[in-house]
């Protein structure tokens, strides 16, 4: 069974933390959180304070995923706001076994995504220091996007990479009922959905229907 994490950027910003409880209450596993600097990606989203008001309001696991270039310095802000994931982007940083030793010494499960046009050669030598490995299934920087099926492959590929290793396997981006269940075929077992569930109205609805 896949977990399922709403990813917060497609919920109502005047109102999210009646959002959060509303997915929390129809039984959303994690709160998937976009962090954009409009270098590493064209786009400005939120940052530490609004995970740090949030952070009381929910116990769903805080998957937070830095679009930002040269995450190092930001860490140790994210793992005190609250976030139980930190997910740094292969592409981002200088040195990523620096970045990803220093997630886990902060005491937070450490994460790292590929943009759609990156191999996965690169996770290879850092298997041993993930907890998630995140691929993105559309040019990561806004929601809303199309879910590019040429990622199902790489989806099967890095689940054979991972075997018996205790890494989740996330996928982001176009997520929706048709498109959960070929990437949980493939492999993913962690499913970050924005439009699909906060662009309705009956979040519980819009949950089972990814996980069906
Ligand atoms: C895109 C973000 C995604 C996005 C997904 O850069 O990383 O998490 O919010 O949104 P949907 O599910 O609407 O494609
Ligand atoms: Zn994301």
């Amino acid at each position: 069974m896949a977990l399922i994490s709403a990813s917060l950027l497609a919920a109502d910003f005047g109102h999210l933390g009646k959002e959060i409880a509303s997915v929390e209450k129809a039984g959303c596993d994690w709160l998937h959180l976009d962090i954009m600097d409009g270098h590493f990606v064209p786009n400005l989203s939120f940052g530490v304070p609004v995970i740090k008001s949030l952070r009381p309001l929910s116990k769903m696991v805080f998957d937070t995923h830095l679009m930002v270039q040269n995450p190092d310095e930001m860490l140790s802000w994210f793992a005190e706001a609250g976030s139980d994931i930190i997910t740094v982007h292969l592409e981002a940083c200088r040195d990523v076994v620096a970045t990803l030793s220093k997630i886990r010494s902060l005491g937070k499960k450490a994460g790292v995504s590929l943009r759609p046009q990156t191999p996965v050669s690169g996770l290879e030598p850092l298997l041993d220091q993930l907890d998630l490995i995140l691929l993105m299934t559309v040019n990561p920087g806004f929601g809303g996007q199309e879910f590019m099926n040429d990622q199902l492959k790489k989806i099967a590929d890095v689940r054979a990479m991972i075997g018996r290793r205790k890494i989740y396997l996330e996928v982001d981006g176009g997520i929706n009922h048709k498109t959960a269940k070929q990437c949980r075929d493939a492999g993913a077992d962690v499913l970050v959905a924005g439009s699909a569930i906060f662009k309705t109205d009956d979040y519980s609805a819009a949950l089972a229907a990814l996980k069906k």
